[in-house]
């Protein structure tokens, strides 16, 4: 599963864990964002990351919170996305957040980040994901929908809540792969 390029439309990519190495490349990849991006990622706008709060987003325990990183091949690997999950405490679900660099959006990114995270969740016995989205965050509302989450208000706030059930996103992940062409590059 990781390690190997990954061919999209746009080019090929690398999947893998996202490293403590990697604090460096995540920095970089936060900088990259506008401020549009920070707040439908985030919730709400920060104008920076700091170098202790980027190694908490790298050295998650990835046999729990998984985060997966598709990084430029080449010398200097750049993140292009990031999708994660943090597994919630009854141990059936986690809370699923995605992140794809501006210039490379359209491509199919989250969609393969989201049917990566659901192989992994099913494997390790979980049911669902689920993801908070801002009211006007339609893209990944659509992302969704489309991959057949069901759609919630918050009680609290305006948040649209998504749960996903894992076995229709698994059928779903075969589905967009094959439309958006995406597979594997035999090295
Ligand atoms: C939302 C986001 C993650 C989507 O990433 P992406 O890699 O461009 O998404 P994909 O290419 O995998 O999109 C797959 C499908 O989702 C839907 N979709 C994605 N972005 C969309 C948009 N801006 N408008 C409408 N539909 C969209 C479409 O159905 C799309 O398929 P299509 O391109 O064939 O129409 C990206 O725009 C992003 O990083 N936004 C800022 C951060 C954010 O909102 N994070 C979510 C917090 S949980």
């Amino acid at each position: 599963m990781f390690n190997t390029p990954i061919q999209f439309l746009s080019g090929p990519l690398i999947l893998r864990p996202l490293t403590p190495e990697d604090t460096p490349a995540l920095l970089a990849f936060f900088d990259s964002h506008d401020e549009e991006t920070i707040r439908m990622r985030y919730g709400h706008y920060r104008n920076e990351m700091t170098v202790d709060a980027a190694k908490r987003l790298t050295s998650v325990d990835q046999s729990r919170d998984p985060a997966l990183a598709l990084f430029t091949t080449g010398r200097h690997p750049e993140i292009r996305a990031i999708g994660r999950y943090y597994l919630d405490d009854a141990g059936t679900s986690g809370e699923a957040a995605f992140v794809v660099h501006e210039k490379a959006r359209r491509n199919g990114l989250a969609g393969f980040l989201l049917g990566e995270l659901a192989v992994l969740a099913s494997e390790r016995g979980l049911k669902e994901l689920w993801g908070t989205v801002l009211p006007d965050n339609h893209g990944m509302a659509a992302l969704f929908l489309a991959a057949g989450g069901t759609e919630t208000t918050s009680p609290i706030d305006e948040e649209k809540i998504f749960h996903l059930p894992l076995d229709r996103l698994v059928r779903w992940r075969k589905r967009f792969l094959t439309a958006k062409k995406i597979h594997s590059v035999s090295p």
